[in-house]
């Protein structure tokens, strides 16, 4: 057994775990999902390296139905973004079913994008050219977040346009409330289509996988959508994904999630993974009884509910030496000693805060000079960017010399000769050199 086989082998755990379940039903309001074989069971994984994982059927085609509308959302917040979205489509609970009747009594709005009337919606407003066709937009997209080109299920499009009355009621409603830029009764073909595009649970895990990834798709490296997209996206399964049930689901399980009527269930496990399950009998909310166990047992099991504390960021500062705890540098001649303070791994908010602490720590008088040694750091996002940039740019302002071990220049600061002065942070590319200067050996 490869050391991975130990995720496989818990996803087939719990496939055996679930695979007994007999309850529920497949649906037949759509008559070719009746056909679906209500034994079939899948279970598949997705990491943020593109790992692949999965056990029982994988690889059995199915049709997306509701698991499609976060993506198409997705695809409609990047060429539209949150605000024009949202002048057409709430984003609030509805605590009613997928297909309600009902609209914002006084908007005329959808509650949200998961419900079908929302859903039309969305659709409607994806662009339609004749270079670039509506359909073909969405498929694409939806292609781009499997990473792989999908096709559509002509025989489920077709009995799903032959019996949509119920959405096609939707859209008239919905013509009918308001001034909409588009028209959702054109558009409401396109959703049936959309509907029926087809892929396997590990398709729907990768696609899990891209939001959980920013909007990157860990198999392709494809950035599908903005990372602010892909976390607005995210937010409204959060809330909404799973219809009537949703307030439940995120108390139990405790993750941005999508059912479809045709048993496929995404979960998202934000820069974790993405998870998928297919198994065609449905509860009466719409969502598959194996699918919702096997995903909830995951989520208790990994511990993974979002408003769980996550296991706290490893230990980010490595090293605070204050100047009395350093010995004096050089060919015997005692040098003005320095503070010193070493970072590891990502920075970010926390890890930036714990930094700016150390340093603080690290010059107990307030007028030290001081070596922030970065070598081991990882990566800097924005935010601690700005909070280093500011903290140590204090420091150095207030007279004392401010030094930053920075060879992948994370920081972006101005080596030692370049013009600034001593009142201002500099980036070297060894400690021994950043100690140098600090005591006033080198250009300053
Ligand atoms: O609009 C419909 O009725 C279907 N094409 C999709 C509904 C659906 O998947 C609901 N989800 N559980």
């Amino acid at each position: 057994m490869s050391a991975a086989e130990a995720v496989t082998e818990a996803l087939r755990e719990l496939h055996a775990r679930f695979a007994p379940l007999g309850e529920g039903s497949v649906a037949e309001y759509i008559p070719q999902l009746a056909r679906s074989d209500p034994g079939a069971f899948g279970l598949a994984l997705v990491s943020m390296d593109g790992h692949r994982y999965g056990a029982g059927d994988t690889t059995v085609p199915f049709t997306l139905q509701s698991v499609s509308k976060p993506f198409v959302y997705a695809l409609a917040l990047s060429l539209l973004g949150l605000d024009e979205v949202g002048r057409w489509v709430n984003a609030e609970p509805s605590g009613e079913a997928y297909n309600a009747i009902s609209l914002e009594p006084d908007t005329g709005r959808p509650d949200n994008a998961m419900v079908n009337a929302g859903a039309i919606i969305t659709t409607a407003l994806i662009p339609d050219t004749s270079g670039a066709p509506r359909f073909e937009r969405v498929l694409d997209c939806l292609s781009r977040f499997a990473g792989r080109e999908l096709d559509v299920d002509e025989q489920v499009y077709a009995s799903e346009a032959a019996t949509g009355d119920r959405n096609r009621a939707l859209a008239y409603l919905i013509r009918s409330t308001g001034p909409l830029p588009v028209d959702p009764v054109a558009a409401v073909d396109t959703y049936f289509r959309q509907c029926a595009v087809r892929a396997t649970a590990t398709d729907l895990a990768a696609m899990a996988a891209t939001l959980a990834h920013g909007g990157v798709n860990p198999l392709t490296g494809e950035a599908v959508v903005p990372g602010p997209v892909a976390a607005q996206t995210l937010a409204v399964m959060a809330t909404c994904g799973m219809y009537d049930g949703s307030g439940d689901w995120l108390l139990r399980v405790g993750l941005p999630a999508k059912s479809g009527v045709s048993g496929g269930l995404i979960a998202v496990s934000p820069a974790r993974f993405g998870l998928a399950a297919y198994s065609p009998r449905l509860d009466p909310t719409g969502t598959s009884v194996r699918g919702r166990a096997a995903v909830g047992a995951l989520s208790e099991e990994l511990g993974l509910h979002l408003m769980h504390n996550p296991a706290l960021a490893g230990s980010t500062v490595t090293l605070i030496a204050t100047p009395d705890e350093l010995p004096t540098a050089g060919a015997g001649v005692p040098r003005e000693r320095v503070a010193v303070v070493a970072a590891q791994g990502a920075l970010d908010f926390t890890a930036a805060e714990r930094v700016l602490y150390a340093l603080d720590e690290a010059r107990p008088g307030g007028t030290e000079p001081v070596v922030l040694d970065l070598t081991e750091v990882t990566g800097v996002d924005r935010v601690a960017f700005t909070m280093l940039s500011g903290g140590l740019g204090r420091i150095a302002a207030s007279g004392a010399r401010t030094a930053v071990v920075d060879r992948a220049d994370r920081l972006a600061l101005p080596g030692p000769g370049e013009p600034g002065g001593p009142a201002v942070p500099r980036g070297f590319a060894t400690r021994a050199r950043a100690l140098a200067w600090c005591t006033g050996d080198g250009p300053g």
